[in-house]
């Protein structure tokens, strides 16, 4: 009898799936959200110039978003997730946040991809516990990404964002913004 037990004891936990539904949404917001960001340094560079100095800053984190958006493009075409529907809103909402941070004023516009890369680093954190072992690849990919919008977000920092003037006002609202973004996204 106590054999048997000991048996049964080492049966392995049943492997859990991550939801379809948790799946999706996952994926949507995020090809959503690294559209917007691809948006957001094209209308930074429009402003800048790509060969200025921080231009050159600006093209590095936007040739980051590019890989990041080839990613999610790839992926939800594999698991065949229709993409948000706002991506048109999407398009034209990153290009002017882009676009009137920079002509605030360079300060201005790393408060920008601070306030962004902030909520979306969290943002990617917090996902990485809602996938489970059937996705550990798209775990890793998440973790990679992170890393970058970390990145960016101090590289923002090291450009005196901070001494943005309104820096509060301006972040937050930024954020709120974002936030929204990834609200909707997810399920639009
Ligand atoms: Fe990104
Ligand atoms: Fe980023």
């Amino acid at each position: 009898m106590p054999q048997k037990k000991t048996q049964l004891q080492k049966t392995k936990p049943k492997k859990k799936n991550t939801d379809r539904s948790i799946l999706e949404e996952i994926l949507r917001v995020d090809h959503a959200g690294e559209y917007g960001a691809t948006r957001i340094y094209d209308g930074q560079i429009a402003v800048f110039g790509k060969n200025s100095k921080i231009g050159i800053t600006i093209q590095h984190m936007a040739d980051q978003e590019q890989e990041h958006i080839k990613k999610f493009n790839d992926l939800i075409l594999k698991h065949r997730v229709r993409p948000t529907a706002l991506l048109p809103l999407w398009n034209i909402t990153g290009f002017t946040l882009g676009a009137a941070t920079a002509l605030m004023g360079e300060r201005a516009a790393m408060a920008c991809t601070v306030a962004v890369e902030k909520v979306i680093g969290e943002h990617y954190r917090k996902q990485q516990s809602l996938l489970e072992d059937d996705h550990k690849e798209l775990k890793r990919t998440i973790s990679k990404f992170e890393k970058d919008e970390l990145e960016h977000h101090d590289i923002g920092i090291a450009h005196e964002a901070e001494q943005t003037p309104g820096y509060k006002v301006l972040s937050k609202f930024i954020e709120i913004g974002c936030k929204t973004a990834i609200a909707v996204s997810k399920k639009i």
